[in-house]
């Protein structure tokens, strides 16, 4: 079962260029950073198709947030987008504030349409290049995200580079994220993303030479491109033309320097590479190609998406050459766990549970493919979020709720899943950093090949053989965990979040 469909017609690379480093990466202790957000559709035509998109105070991408580690983050949303939502900053852990993770129906009942909420917690631990978005439906993939920059006074490579930009690679559609899901999710679709759509339709603008994304670069000068992947769900080779890149970061954690010439990123991944401007003085093309392979035969033709990179005293409209790495790659799966390497090596406590879960997809009883972990497709409680049940004493035993408890502190739990899909699936957690203890092909887990010494730290990593998110959690794979709900009671949510649940009807 393939997710992947000959509807996205375009990739577009998105630039955001963060001040010159360090411009954060300050010492005078934390700060409270105010953001206020407004959620609403506008009419934009960012590759020259007029659409509309789900921005972020007018804006697609949303503004970049930067703040510093041990910062305190206000995020005031206006929703304006005719519809509830919830905004989720990925990679941020929650720790003492479960309430605002942004989940719908797990964390929070939804922002209602023309109505604000407030989220407030603290960075205490996190660091690095993550990014927020609406985590109701599919309002992401219509555009309402941007990237969340948490820097670091003791980041190891500040003074390694001398700027910073940020790179977001997604999938761009020309037709909404709800027409997409709902082709999607019927018999008919056969679980494999659908007809084809006619792409100059309905009286929208096209116009030509919407031009390519630049980069600028000053020969000698050193650069750290933190690169988010937010698509929905292709998986794409990045690189620049004759030049190498040395991975520094994956999902918040620092590595060893990697020295590579493509990367593999899958959904919601994020990486940091510092590239050297050491070539002659002209222009190059950055290049996102297609893994082609973990794609239906449909998708052969999606060209190879392109963005400039100019130095400095290249001419402006002179055609970059055609110079792409040849080296050969795995495709479909991540950037080898094995080569990427923690930063710090630190000792990895033994475990002292182990669950496996099924990954499937095949029809339910009404003849439509859904996503099945261990013969379970998530349901969501749309009318009592799975925080408020374990504020209630509710107790979370609805199959649907796919919620596994863990009430011993302390618990180290390996989790394999083996994915009986011929698709890659990327996976990721909330409020938890996981290590990658080995991949393999196969159904069953090779336990003597699994890396304890000096497994990476982070927060998505693909399941072989190949990739994805938000979908498969519309799909229902998914699962909660619920750890240690006892402390959880002894924590007092704030009145704003509690009034969420009492205001507005609950349909979706
Ligand atoms: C954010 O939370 C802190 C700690 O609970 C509180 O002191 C502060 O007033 C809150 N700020 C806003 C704007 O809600
Ligand atoms: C981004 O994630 C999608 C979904 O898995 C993946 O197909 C794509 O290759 C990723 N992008 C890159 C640059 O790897
Ligand atoms: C999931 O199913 C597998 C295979 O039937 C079983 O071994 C495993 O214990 C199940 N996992 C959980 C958490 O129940
Ligand atoms: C199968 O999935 C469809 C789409 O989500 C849903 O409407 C239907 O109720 C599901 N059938 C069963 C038996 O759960």
């Amino acid at each position: 079962m393939t997710f992947y469909g000959i509807f996205f017609f375009y990739i577009i690379f998105w630039t955001a260029v963060v001040s010159p480093t360090p411009i954060l990466n300050r010492r005078d202790g934390p700060k409270t950073k105010f953001f206020d957000l407004t959620i609403e559709k506008a009419t934009l035509s960012p590759d020259g198709f007029t659409r509309q998109l789900s921005t972020i105070n007018g804006q697609y991408p949303g503004p970049t947030l930067e703040v510093n580690k041990g910062d305190r983050i206000v995020m005031k949303i206006r929703n304006k987008l005719g519809e509830p939502t919830a905004i989720h900053a990925h990679g941020m852990l929650q720790r003492d504030t479960p309430w605002f993770d942004g989940v719908p129906w797990m964390a929070q009942c939804v922002i209602q349409d023309n109505s604000e909420f407030t989220y407030n917690y603290t960075v205490p631990v996190e660091v690095g290049t993550h990014w927020y978005h609406a985590h109701e439906t599919l309002q992401y993939v219509d555009g309402a995200f941007g990237p969340l920059i948490v820097h670091d006074p003791d980041d190891p490579y500040k003074s390694e580079y001398d700027e910073e930009i940020v790179v977001m690679l997604n999938d761009y559609h020309h037709t909404d994220a709800q027409t997409l899901l709902k082709q999607f999710l019927t018999p008919e679709s056969q679980g494999v993303e659908v007809r084809k759509i006619d792409i100059s339709t309905k009286g929208s603008k096209c116009v030509d030479n919407a031009g390519l994304a630049k980069f600028n670069f000053v020969q000698n000068k050193k650069y750290r491109l933190r690169i988010i992947n937010t698509s929905a769900f292709s998986s794409f080779l990045f690189s620049i033309d004759k030049h190498e890149m040395e991975v520094i970061e994956a999902d918040g954690s620092y590595t060893k320097r990697n020295k590579i010439n493509r990367l593999p990123i899958n959904v919601a991944q994020r990486y940091s590479v510092i590239v050297t401007a050491n070539q002659p003085v002209d222009n190059y093309i950055m290049r996102s190609e297609f893994q082609k392979k973990c794609m239906p035969k449909a998708a052969a033709s999606l060209p190879t998406v392109k963005a400039i990179v100019h130095y400095e005293g290249a001419p402006e409209n002179s055609e970059a050459k055609d110079n792409p790495w040849s080296d050969s790659l795995a495709e479909c799966v991540d950037l080898d766990h094995d080569t990427l390497q923690p930063f710090k090596e630190e000792k990895v406590p033994a475990s002292t549970k182990k669950m496996e879960f099924t990954i499937g997809f095949h029809k339910n009883s009404t003849g439509v493919v859904r996503a099945f972990l261990n013969e379970s497709t998530y349901i969501p409680d749309i009318n009592f979020p799975t925080l408020h049940k374990i504020f209630k004493k509710i107790p979370l035993n609805d199959p649907r709720a796919n919620a596994f408890i863990f009430d011993k502190s302390g618990e180290v739990v390996d989790i394999y899943f083996i994915n009986t899909d011929d698709g890659e699936h990327p996976f990721h957690i909330h409020g938890y950093k996981f290590w990658v203890l080995g991949t393999g092909s196969g159904n069953k887990v090779n336990e003597d090949e699994l890396n304890t010494q000096n497994p990476i730290e982070r927060d998505t990593a693909t399941i072989p053989p190949t990739g994805w998110i938000a979908w498969h959690l519309e799909s229902g794979l998914l699962m909660q965990l619920v750890t240690l709900p006892d402390e959880i009671l002894k924590m007092h949510p704030p009145d704003e979040w509690t009034k969420l649940c009492e205001t507005g009807e609950r349909e979706r």
